[in-house]
């Protein structure tokens, strides 16, 4: 494409608060957010692109959605309504496990990633529903999902989940940011603060064709088997806040900024021009113990990372370019473009105000991880399969199960599990957890990879394949900036990342104010979202 970069300025998306102020205090609320069809200008020079977004109406939806605040302790209803069309704007493969309602619409369900919420609320794949929930996924339970926002103060994010459609309908613009506040912990830090230095940044990957629509691929690497579905989407137009590649107006001060990739398969290696670093506070819903400077952060799929800029040194250069440089796919192929290389630019002009915020020597703690509380190790093997014909992969399993095989992962609630996560494919997947939180504590080579792979086809079991003999390589070091508690890791190919994962509230000790066991239960999958659909993806059914 030939549009101009850093033309467009960075939207801010609207904001619903989701609780009310009575009488000085912050109670409940409850919201009603819908999905609509509607048009988006991603930039100025490019026609109105037909996108499924959210909002409270269809005049003020947006893309990405609106950003969400809420309360720590203050428990949010959202009634999520689908107001979408007869027909997708984007192709879809019904090939794949996929929801296919009788009647036509577009099946929809939400998810709030990164949440602490019951099962009925979590956006069960199969718990889609179409416009005025006229039909109904099997696992459907109530128009109504509660989010007690029991966990810590963080980003999160809410997007679709509905089976096999999950890459097409976040694609097509369902997804939107969610931030939870803590004032009286996160005040004390003195980060910059308020809705001009604290922003978000939505970041995603989009081709367009001519007329302004979305592209998305027609056919399929293996057209006889998938006749649509392939392995990656990706797009050389980057939005951020839904404008392809905008600048931001900044003061010589400092700024917070949390990033989401929301992009279906792009990751990206972010860097500043001039070697300007990222003082990274947190990712995903923890904060770091203590500030972390990095010149770059690797964001894979659905991570969020949460840093400061400090823009006001006097040699800093007038105007700053954050860039991307992560091959895709990560971490194997081709290098980003003149195109995809490029972020959003910051614009620096003096500073109108005095700047009180800082960067604290500490932030805050949770509790240490720790290995030996777990309970019981699992082992969890990510493959690709290959047509034996083109050599193209036809789907993605974990395990080698599917979605539908009965649940293998039963932590019991509250307690902590070592995961050891053995990546055979060549890609680098980021392994998602709902409801979970955990860390990566140990990444380890593989050798003999080829047998060890072999072997797992034949046997599919890692203890009996003698896992342990093949993860004897080199230990990489987890990076200090992704050192606490996410909900989001990594998983390089060819190694074994050793997680620990906390199945209870990491922060407060408590329980959780709700039943975790219930149906239909949890799942954990890579979160590119095209494995996801083909069928990275598996049941997590806590049990008491
Ligand atoms: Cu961000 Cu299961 O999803
Ligand atoms: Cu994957």
């Amino acid at each position: 494409s030939s549009l101009e970069m850093y033309v467009d300025r960075l939207p801010q998306m609207p904001k619903i608060h989701g609780y009310s102020m009575e009488h000085g205090r912050p109670t409940p609320a409850h919201l009603a957010i819908g999905m609509y069809q509607k048009k988006w200008k991603f930039h100025r020079d490019l026609p109105a692109t037909t996108v499924f977004v959210f909002g409270t109406s269809a005049e003020s939806a947006t893309f990405p959605g609106p950003t969400i605040e809420a309360l720590q302790g203050v428990p949010l209803w959202v009634t999520w309504e689908n107001h979408l069309p007869q027909h997708h704007i984007l192709p879809w493969d019904p090939t794949v496990p996929v929801a296919i309602p009788r009647h036509g619409g577009v099946p929809a369900v939400v998810h709030l990633h990164g949440g602490v919420h019951p099962p009925q609320s979590d956006g069960s794949a199969f718990a889609w529903f179409t416009s005025g929930f006229r039909e109904r996924g099997p696992k459907w339970t109530t128009p109504t999902y509660a989010y007690p926002n029991v966990q810590s103060p963080g980003v999160l994010w809410y997007h679709d989940h509905a089976l096999g459609l999950t890459r097409a309908n976040l694609l097509a613009g369902l997804l939107g940011a969610y931030v939870i506040r803590n004032p009286a912990m996160e005040a004390p830090l003195g980060l910059p603060c308020g809705d001009e230095f604290d922003r978000v940044l939505v970041l995603a990957d989009r081709s367009f064709y001519a007329d302004g629509s979305l592209y998305m691929n027609f056919t399929g690497d293996n057209p006889d088997i998938h006749p649509q579905w392939q392995p990656e989407y990706f797009g050389d137009a980057i939005t951020v806040n839904g404008k392809a590649w905008p600048f931001l107006c900044v003061a010589r001060r400092r700024y917070r900024f949390r990033v989401i990739n929301t992009s279906n398969a792009r990751y990206f290696n972010l860097s500043l021009t001039n070697g300007l670093p990222f003082h990274v506070v947190g990712s995903d819903t923890s904060y770091l113990p203590r500030p972390v400077t990095a010149t770059h952060i690797l964001i894979g799929v659905s991570e969020t990372f949460d840093f400061v800029i400090d823009f006001s040194d006097q040699s800093v250069p007038p105007e700053v370019e954050l860039v991307n440089t992560a091959p895709y796919p990560y971490p194997d192929g081709d290098a980003p473009g003149r195109l995809s290389g490029k972020v959003m630019k910051f614009v620096v002009e003096p500073a109108k105000t005095r700047d009180y915020s800082r960067v604290p020597a500490r932030l805050l703690e949770y509790v240490k991880v720790a290995e030996e509380e777990a309970v019981r190790k699992r082992y969890i093997v990510l493959y690709e399969y290959d047509d034996a014909a083109t050599g193209n992969p036809t789907h993605l399993y974990i395990n080698g199960k599917r979605l539908e095989d009965p649940a293998t992962e039963t932590p019991r609630a509250g307690t902590t599990e070592v995961w050891e996560v053995i990546n055979l494919t060549p890609d680098n997947h980021p392994l998602h957890l709902h409801l979970a939180t955990f860390q990566a504590v140990r990444v380890r080579a593989l050798v003999g990879l080829d047998e060890f792979q072999d072997c797992m086809v034949r046997l599919n079991d890692a203890a009996r394949c003698n896992v342990s003999g093949h993860a004897v390589g080199d230990a990489v070091a987890v990076p200090e900036h992704e050192r606490t508690w996410k909900n989001v890791v990594k998983m390089a190919p060819g190694y074994v990342t050793t997680i620990v994962v906390k199945f209870l509230m990491v922060d407060t000790g408590e329980a959780y104010p709700f039943d975790a066991t219930a149906e239909p239960g949890y799942v954990y999958h890579c979160h590119i979202l095209d494995h996801e659909d083909n069928a990275m993806i598996r049941p997590l059914k806590l049990i008491r």
